[in-house]
């Protein structure tokens, strides 16, 4: 087979063309190609600037256009490279979990207002991304954590110690066979409808089992308010059409208040109810 001359290319001419390779299958087309060459080049993505004039060798611009070419059929630039920062930690994910969304830090957020020492439990931990978030700040928190998928606390545990933050993961349905009680349960479960369509990054591979809860989208949600029981703070993240419904599942299990955040796209995200 003959060889087939890659083409030099500089750090700025690389990232342009990819750019506009990604123009209409990313949101994000330039960040997207500034975090997958960094992962390239093992730098940061504010070095490429101060690299903009560096000619790539031909090993970096055939691997780089490899994984563009990944990011043009869909696949999310964090299962690529791997990872995904989140709050002060940076989480190792891949299918087998959901990517961590900068929305889900508001859950984070509300276990920051724990009274020390408080026991508080992260339901459907999927990379561990609340628990192990909230762990980093509030080191003095005793911090559980479930999921009913073996595949997700897999990495969820390896993440925890790879961090060195000490979360306990146990495999549960919602909180069955978890046999204490806690001050906090924080949960991002999945809240979608089925039948609802999502964008081909999501759909095609991100895990179903994080996604999908029934007709409505509430299925886990009305659960764990079930499974909460006397709980005195219980926080849940919902989609942006889902929050007066959640509110009132938690006014009938007879919360005192309830409170919801919004998250910086301006949607209710997240309710609060106290005991
Ligand atoms: C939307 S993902 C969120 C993952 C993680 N909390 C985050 O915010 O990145 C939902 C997670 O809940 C888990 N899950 C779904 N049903 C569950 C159940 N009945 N009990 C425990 N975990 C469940 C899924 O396996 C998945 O990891």
């Amino acid at each position: 087979m003959p060889e087939v001359a890659v083409a030099p290319s500089s750090v700025a001419s690389a990232l342009a063309r990819a750019t506009s390779t990604l123009a209409t299958t990313s949101d994000t087309p330039r960040l997207d190609v500034e975090l997958l060459l960094a992962f390239v080049l093992g730098t940061e993505r504010a070095q490429l600037i101060l690299d903009s004039r560096r000619e790539l060798d031909p090993s970096e611009v055939t691997q780089f256009d490899a994984l563009v070419a990944r990011r043009a059929a869909y696949e999310p630039v964090a299962y690529i490279v791997g990872r995904k920062a989140f709050r002060r930690i940076t989480l190792a994910v891949d299918p087998r979990v959901l990517i961590p969304r900068p929305e889900t830090e508001l859950l984070v957020e509300v276990g920051l207002s724990l009274p020390a020492r408080a026991s508080v439990v992260d339901v459907g931990t999927g990379s561990g991304a609340v628990a192990l978030a909230l762990k980093d700040e509030r080191p003095d928190l005793s911090v559980w954590a479930t999921d009913v998928s073996s595949d997700a606390l897999a990495v969820a545990r390896e993440n925890g110690v790879r961090l060195r933050l000490g979360v306990e993961f146990v495999q549960a349905d919602l909180l069955s066979g978890v046999d204490r009680s806690f001050d906090a349960v924080l949960a991002n479960l999945p809240y979608v409808a089925a039948g609802d369509e999502l964008p081909p990054d999501v759909a095609r591979y991100e895990p179903a089992g994080a996604l999908f809860a029934g007709d409505d989208g509430l299925d886990v949600i009305r659960r764990l308010i079930r499974a909460a029981g006397d709980t005195p703070l219980v926080a849940l993240e919902v989609g942006f059409d889902q929050a007066q419904a959640v509110a009132g599942l938690l006014a009938e299990a007879r919360t005192n208040s309830i409170e919801i955040l919004r998250d910086l796209a301006g949607h209710e995200r997240v309710v609060v109810g106290r005991r």
